[in-house]
């Protein structure tokens, strides 16, 4: 049975070794961070994701799965490093260096090195590789070299780990066989062979598709409120063409992929990539146009109390990261014109520099319900639940995900802003 040495254990690298550790491989999970070695090899862990507590404490119980901060010699290396973006929008891809350097010391010949974490076209040859070669290893007879990219869902990662097709891109033919072997082991998916700076390019546009079409419907949003037409409407029945799909408008786009990806392209092909620029700037723009939304409504009270309901860029995960709600809260935080109650379930304490409110300490005596995720809770929220505890029971739902009775409460979405009035 192989040894897997998996570099990284985030949101993607730990539950990568736990599905293979689940699958009888020998795991060793390495990270920098020695608090998530440490609490690793106690069988906990420190993200929230769906089912992934049961599988790793019994892999750590049952011994497949061990952390350490230091690689060691494997059959397979795996690497799912962070690749954020520098404030000037280039990519930083020193973790991917870093976690490659790590590694170096710890090759044979015969290894098939896999980086998942998402990187800019040509990474894989232009920058891996040459620091393979660099140390006396060859990239097309001594180590097999492949990048497959990640394509989960968080709150269903363990589930498409195994069921996604995977797309595995090897800097030779061989590389592609040698890593697309090792997902075969464990993933009833499609697996597909290809090279490995088409593999960067299909990760990279997937999420680009996105990022685009979701700035198509927010600039809809915008004319909408213009035009007095409710974009939901019209985006239900456009989506009604069988070739048409258009995605749901929000105040913006988070996370590290959608909001990060496309400006890997747009480095790479600043020139050619004006359209994918464009969409950026529009999805960027959406946390301040919904600020622009709290200011008009609350314009006439002192101190407006606006209750905040979500952090994370989407609903039913922690994650923060690049989180177009947290821009939203910290604009309002910032002009100092409103009394904030931030309340989300899903997000703890030691994530963020100001305190939460329970679901009740929030809404009570609130003017407006400001909803920036769609968690289940704020789906299910009952129009009883909060009517009588705000102060005035207006809610901005900028996730069309409530379902409140219009007649008690003043509901507004953010594809139906033009009715939208001062309190
Ligand atoms: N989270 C997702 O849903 C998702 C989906 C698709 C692709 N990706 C990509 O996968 C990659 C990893 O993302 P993530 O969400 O798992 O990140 P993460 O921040 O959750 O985890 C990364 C881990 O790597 C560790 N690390 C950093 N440098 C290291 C090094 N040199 N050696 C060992 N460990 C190191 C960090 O301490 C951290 O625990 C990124 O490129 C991301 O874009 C993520």
């Amino acid at each position: 049975m192989k040894k897997i040495c998996v570099i990284g254990l985030g949101y993607i690298g730990l539950p990568t070794a736990a599905v293979f550790a689940k699958a009888g491989y020998d795991i060793v999970g390495v990270d920098v961070n020695e608090r998530v070695v440490s609490s690793l090899n106690k069988g906990e862990i420190h993200i929230e994701e769906v089912g992934l507590p049961e599988v790793v404490k019994e892999v750590v119980e049952n011994g497949k799965l061990r952390a350490s901060v230091t690689p060691e010699e494997a059959d397979v290396f795996i690497i799912a490093v962070p690749t954020p973006i520098h404030e000037d929008t280039t990519a930083n891809i020193d973790y991917v260096v870093d976690a490659t350097k790590a590694i170096i010391p710890y090759l044979q010949k015969g290894n098939v090195v896999i980086v998942e974490s998402t990187i800019p076209p040509r990474t894989m040859d232009d920058v891996v590789a040459p620091l393979i070669e660099e140390k006396g290893l060859d990239t097309g007879y001594d180590i097999y070299l492949a990048h497959c990219p990640e394509r989960v869902l968080p709150g269903r990662i363990l589930i498409e780990l195994v069921e996604n097709t995977r797309i595995v891109g090897g800097t030779t033919p061989e590389a592609a066989k040698k890593a697309a072997d090792v997902y075969r082991a464990v993933v009833t998916g499609d697996v597909v062979e290809t090279e490995a700076v088409t593999a960067e390019m299909s990760k990279l546009m997937e999420n680009t598709f996105r990022d685009v079409n979701i700035a198509l419907a927010n600039e809809l949003v915008k004319i909408s409120q213009r035009l007095d037409v409710n974009a939901h409407k019209v985006i239900e029945l456009a989506n009604k063409h069988p070739r048409v799909n258009i995605h749901q408008p929000g105040p913006g786009v988070g996370g590290h992929c959608l909001a990060v990806d496309p400006y890997f392209i747009v480095e790479k092909a600043v020139e050619e990539s004006p359209l994918i620029s464009t969409a950026r700037k529009i999805n960027n723009s959406m946390p301040s146009f919904v600020v622009q939304q709290v200011q008009h409504l609350t314009s006439e009270l002192e101190k407006p109390v606006v209750a905040v309901f979500g952090l994370t860029y989407k609903g039913n995960i922690d994650d923060i990261r690049e989180s177009p709600a947290i821009e939203v809260l910290e604009m309002l935080q910032h002009s100092n014109r409103y009394e904030l109650r931030i309340h989300d379930p899903h997000v703890r304490a030691d994530q963020v520099s100001f305190s939460l409110q329970s679901f009740e300490e929030a809404i009570t005596g609130a003017n407006v319900l400001l909803i920036l995720t769609d968690h289940n809770e704020f789906k299910s929220i009952q129009t009883e639940d909060i009517v009588n505890k705000m102060k005035t029971p207006v809610v901005l739902d900028t996730r069309n995900c409530t379902n409140l009775d219009e007649s008690k409460a003043t509901v507004y979405k953010i594809g139906n802003l033009s009715t939208i009035k001062v309190i």
